[in-house]
């Protein structure tokens, strides 16, 4: 009795180690601890024995019992382990392709303009989003009866009637709007700070006008200012004729300055450009020398400084630059268009 108890163990031991995978557990199992398992079989004649074999084959059987379910347990835990694993890593696999962000093209081309100006020793700043009329209009020596005003339609904000609001006559002074262009931080600027600076502004402005392919109610521009002591067209005309072309990465590129008008410039001109390639010339920006009612209204002396001052779209910039033909493509969300300016 006793020599079977021990073979049955001997033989479970032998067994156990060919078993693999958790079919063949379940069938060691079966054969060594199911109802037609020689360990069964051995209890089964256990009855027939005096008390005391009994009692002595009873605990060897319970202890041969324990080992084989303790040996089982522990085998199913290193089976189950292993199958997790053989999932999680399939070397032979091909991989997961993972889909990381990237900037919006707008993002990335503001960024490209802003390292060139940075490296002409231009600083960056920024200013609001929504504006008072005295910015974006008047200190820009475009006062309410001003006809120029027309050139910008804008979407003036509605006062909010309530006594936290200026007295009647601040608040037709102070209405409120979505600034119209970025023109309103050279007013900014210059009241905090001390000639001579050169800095670019880049930012978002809103229109109220109807879109199209070259339209949007908002989008983006880079105004750019510099003031100081003998600060002349010439100047302008090197740094904006150095900065396009390394934008468009174009040495030959062809420029024209033709005058233009714009209230807070005198002279106004419009900058034209045609690259490597191009058949017909391009409008890219507006600009000039600050005009003197400007310089006052910011507490500067127009006799003893001078700037220029600039605005370009970026939106249009991108659109030259990676030849898009609709501004709506920015807007969208169609991320088809988006990710075909993954760098
Ligand atoms: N603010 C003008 C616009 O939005 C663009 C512009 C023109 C800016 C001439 C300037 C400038 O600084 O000198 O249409």
């Amino acid at each position: 009795m006793s020599d079977k108890l021990s073979g049955i163990k001997s033989a479970f031991e032998t067994d156990i180690r060919t078993v693999v995978d958790l079919d063949q557990w379940e069938a060691l199992r079966v054969a060594y601890l199911g109802r037609k398992s020689a360990l069964s079989e051995v209890m089964a004649v256990m009855k027939d024995l005096s008390a005391e074999q009994k009692r002595t084959f009873g605990k060897k059987a319970n202890e041969v019992r324990a080992f084989l379910e303790t040996a089982l347990a522990q085998k199913r835990i290193e089976l189950e382990a292993k199958g997790t694993h053989a999932n999680l890593i399939d070397v032979t696999r091909p991989g997961v392709k993972r889909h990381a962000g990237h900037l919006h093209p707008l993002t990335r081309v503001e960024e490209e303009i802003k390292q060139i100006f940075l490296a002409m020793n231009f600083s960056v700043v920024e200013g609001p989003e929504i504006e008072t009329e005295h910015y974006n209009f008047d200190a820009l020596n475009i006062p309410a009866s001003h006809p120029a005003r027309e050139m910008w339609d804008t979407f003036w904000i509605k006062p909010i009637t309530d006594n936290r609001q200026p007295t009647t006559k601040n608040k037709m002074q102070n209405r409120y709007l979505l600034r119209t262009h970025t023109s309103p931080m050279q007013i900014r600027y210059m009241e905090n700070h001390r000639p001579p600076f050169q800095i670019i502004v880049p930012g978002r402005v809103f229109r109220y006008e109807a879109t199209d392919a070259s339209h949007e109610i908002n989008f983006y521009q880079m105004e750019g200012l510099m003031v100081g002591t003998n600060v002349s067209l010439a100047n302008f005309k090197y740094v904006i004729e150095e900065f396009f072309k390394k934008f468009f990465n174009d040495p030959d590129m062809q420029f024209r300055f033709r005058p233009s008008y714009f209230p807070f410039v005198e002279p106004g001109v419009e900058v034209d450009i045609k690259r490597k390639g191009d058949s017909k010339w391009l409008e890219v920006m507006g600009a000039g020398m600050v005009h003197r009612n400007v310089l006052k209204a910011t507490g500067y002396n127009p006799d003893e400084v001078q700037g220029f001052a600039f605005g370009m779209g970026t939106d249009r910039l991108a659109m030259l630059k990676y030849k898009i033909p609709d501004i709506r493509f920015f807007y969208n969300g169609d991320l088809r268009f988006i990710k075909q300016f993954k760098k």
